[in-house]
Formats: C-alpha cells, sequence, structure tokens
C-alpha cells in the first residue's frame, strides 16, 4: 500500500480530427513537461493513433486506444487488433468501457478475451466497470461488480495480471457531472480491491491500480486521490482540453 504509482488517463470518446488530437496532445505535453510522480496517459480516436503518437514523443504522456478485437487479424470489418494498438504506439487498452456495453454489446465474456488478447502482446488493459443508477438504487452495485470483475478476469491467472489496471466508472457519473462522492468511490475500490485480494491473493490486490471515472474534473481530483484505495482517474469531458486534464494530472 502507499506504493501505487497514480496513473491519470484521459479518454476522448468520439471527439477530435487528427489535426485537432495532436494540437491538443502539443499543449498537453507543454503543461506536463517534467511531471514524473504520475502517469499520464490520453487515449484518442483510432484515426488520430499515429499523428498523437509522434506529438507524444519523448514526452511523459503515454498512447492508449479505445477499445480492440481479440483476434490478432482476419476477416473482421471495422475493427482493430492489439498488435495493430501496438504497432502503432499504443501502450494502454481501454477495453469494457460503459459505453461500449451500452451501445456496441460489449459482454463480460467478450471484455475477457478482449483483455486475454491484450495482455498476449503486452498492450495495458484498462479494464472498465460500473453500475447504472437503476442498479445502484436497487443495491446491486457490489453484486454487479462481483460478476463484472470475476467474469471480466476468469481464466486469467497470477501472473498475466502485473499490467492490469482496473476502472471504476460508476455509469450514472459519467458525463453527467454528478460524481460519486470520495466516500462512495472509496467503498467500491475497497470492494474490489478486495475480490482481487480474494482471487489473486495479497500481492496483486496491493499493487493493482484502481482508477476512479465519472465527471472528474480539477476541482474533484485532489479530494478522490486522496483516498485509498483511488490510484487515479480515467477522465472523459475534462480530458477534451489541455489546460484542465493538465489541472488534474497536477492535482498534488
Ligand atoms: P466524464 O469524465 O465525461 O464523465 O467521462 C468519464 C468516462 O467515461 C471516462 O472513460
Amino acid at each position: 500500500m502507499g506504493e501505487r504509482r497514480p496513473l491519470i488517463a484521459g479518454n476522448w470518446k468520439m471527439y477530435k480530427t487528427p489535426a485537432e488530437a495532436a494540437e491538443t496532445a502539443r499543449q498537453l505535453v507543454e503543461r506536463v513537461t517534467g511531471v514524473n510522480d504520475v502517469d499520464i496517459m490520453i487515449a484518442p480516436t483510432f484515426a488520430a493513433l499515429e499523428a498523437v503518437s509522434r506529438a507524444i514523443q519523448g514526452s511523459p504522456v503515454a498512447l492508449g486506444a479505445q477499445n480492440l478485437f481479440w483476434e490478432d487479424e482476419g476477416a473482421y470489418t471495422g475493427e482493430i487488433s492489439a498488435p495493430m494498438l501496438k504497432s502503432v504506439g499504443c501502450e494502454y487498452g481501454i477495453i469494457g468501457h460503459s459505453e461500449r456495453r451500452q451501445y456496441f454489446g460489449e459482454t463480460d465474456e467478450t471484455v475477457n478475451k478482449k483483455i486475454q488478447a491484450a495482455i498476449q502482446v503486452g498492450l495495458k488493459p484498462v479494464f472498465c466497470v460500473g453500475e447504472t443508477e437503476n442498479e445502484r438504487e436497487d443495491e446491486q452495485t457490489l453484486s454487479v461488480l462481483d460478476k463484472q470483475v470475476k467474469k471480466g478476469l476468469e481464466g486469467l491467472v497470477l501472473d498475466q495480471l502485473d499490467m492490469l489496471i482496473i476502472a471504476y466508472e460508476p455509469v450514472w457519473a459519467i458525463g453527467t457531472g454528478k460524481t460519486a462522492t470520495d466516500d462512495q468511490a472509496q467503498e467500491v475500490h475497497q470492494f474490489i480491491r478486495s475480490l482481487i485480494k480474494e482471487n489473486f491473493g495479497n500481492a496483486l490486490s496491493d499493487s493493482i491500480r484502481i482508477l476512479y471515472g465519472g465527471s472528474v474534473k480539477p476541482g474533484n481530483i485532489a479530494a478522490l486521490m486522496s483516498m485509498p484505495d483511488i490510484d487515479g482517474a480515467l477522465v472523459g469531458g475534462a480530458s477534451l482540453d489541455a489546460e484542465s486534464f493538465s489541472k488534474i494530472v497536477k492535482y498534488k
């Protein structure tokens, strides 16, 4: 405990052309040069990966993808594989984001295959979990997370998981301006860490980074990061602007 290096990640979703993305990436690099106590990642659209990869070269900012397919190659129109993402410079891959589960039919089973595919090529999976508003109101939060975490990691063994990152994003807090309170987030993060402990042991549960996502802003990041089981953030809206994202990166 206490040894986990924070990760502040920006999910740019379906925003920005390659030129706009590269420009924001350049502005971000200017503002975070010299930051060396936090890992920083941005995930632009697939179309912008190459341009952003060039813009962040030699900087502390790393590249991530927003999704991937589990086969390396084949007749899968519209998909992109983990080795392809590696080849354009991705270090991370966001997997199972709630928007993908909601609009594109992702299930715990497809998420599991994608996590395996990412790990196989050394792409760090940012495995997203989170309950909907109805599930929270029905007091299903912990049981939903239990299922998502266990099924998402089914069949994986301890020595494959050292590069795994989990992101807890309550669906009701995404893009709504409603953040989970620090205590609500901490309760769930602690629960997720206990699931990792139960399934994979102490060492992994102590070292795994669990990010919080859902309306993270410059004004609420410090309080979230002061919680013992919150190790970083997955930021949507506030990551699209270099100035606000750099303030989140420099929350200390
Ligand atoms: P917002 O920060 O816009 O709420 O989005 C969170 C998110 O979905 C990041 O993956």
